[in-house]
């Protein structure tokens, strides 16, 4: 599979990804990584494992829909199979969504349809939810809204601030990565209207990240 990564800054994402390509637990050839900020710590990742890089900074271009056929045109160059947003900061337009529809995907880091946008940890401290997580959606027009593929929960513990809690579900997130990109290399999974279908069964519930890395359909019980 052919994987084109958009990124905006750390690229903790992108090394998981690197990492298992570079270890065969996954059949990946990653394409390229564009990030639309030219300090992106992403890029020395994407770099030092060999994968070409483009920076692509939104300030250039006169509107949003300019920026978005160029972003077309860089993603559309490298002929992937699927697209992944991880930790990329901006919207991505309807100009980028008709290109690539289906094969984009996103990592949001709450337990969707819960706290779609930013700040996600603090939002769900002041909610009193005694779990928080990630989920990995196609992307849509609706900002967070599309179909959600997989999940990963964690419980909240007591005394936990919004940074511990982001730092204790980001290597949960790296592997819900992981294991959802390995997960679309081996089934057929897509996205028709508002619904996931997985070797043509429909998801009525996102998958969940269980402990030894496999991706299963809920159940109340979580087994
Ligand atoms: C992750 O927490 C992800 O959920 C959010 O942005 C962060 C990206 O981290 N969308 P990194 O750049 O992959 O380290």
């Amino acid at each position: 599979m052919r994987l084109c990564v958009l990124i905006s800054g750390n690229g903790s994402n992108l090394q998981a990804l690197i990492d298992a390509r570079d270890q065969g637990q996954i059949e990946l050839d990653i394409v390229t990584v564009i990030s639309n900020r030219a300090d992106a710590r992403g890029l020395e990742k994407a770099g030092r494992a060999g994968i070409p890089t483009t920076i692509l900074e939104h300030q250039g271009f006169a509107d949003r829909n300019d920026f978005d056929r160029a972003l077309t045109v860089l993603i559309s160059a490298g002929k992937p199979d699927l697209v992944m947003l991880a930790g990329f900061m901006r919207i991505v337009g309807p100009g980028v969504l008709d290109h690539f529809q289906g094969r984009i995907i996103n990592l949001h880091p709450s337990l969707l349809p819960l706290y779609r946008g930013t700040d996600t940890y603090q939002r769900a401290l002041d909610a009193g939810d005694n779990e928080h997580g990630a989920s990995i959606h196609f992307v849509t027009g609706e900002l967070d809204g599309g179909p959600v593929i997989s999940q990963v929960r964690i419980p909240v513990l007591p005394g936990e601030n919004k940074d511990s809690l982001a730092d204790r579900l980001a290597p949960m997130e790296h592997r819900l990565v992981v294991a959802t990109v390995g997960f679309i290399t081996r089934h057929r999974v897509e996205c028709r209207n508002t619904s996931v279908f997985v070797d043509e069964i429909k998801l009525t519930l996102p998958l969940q990240l269980q402990s030894d890395d496999t991706l299963t359909r809920y159940t109340a019980s979580g087994s």
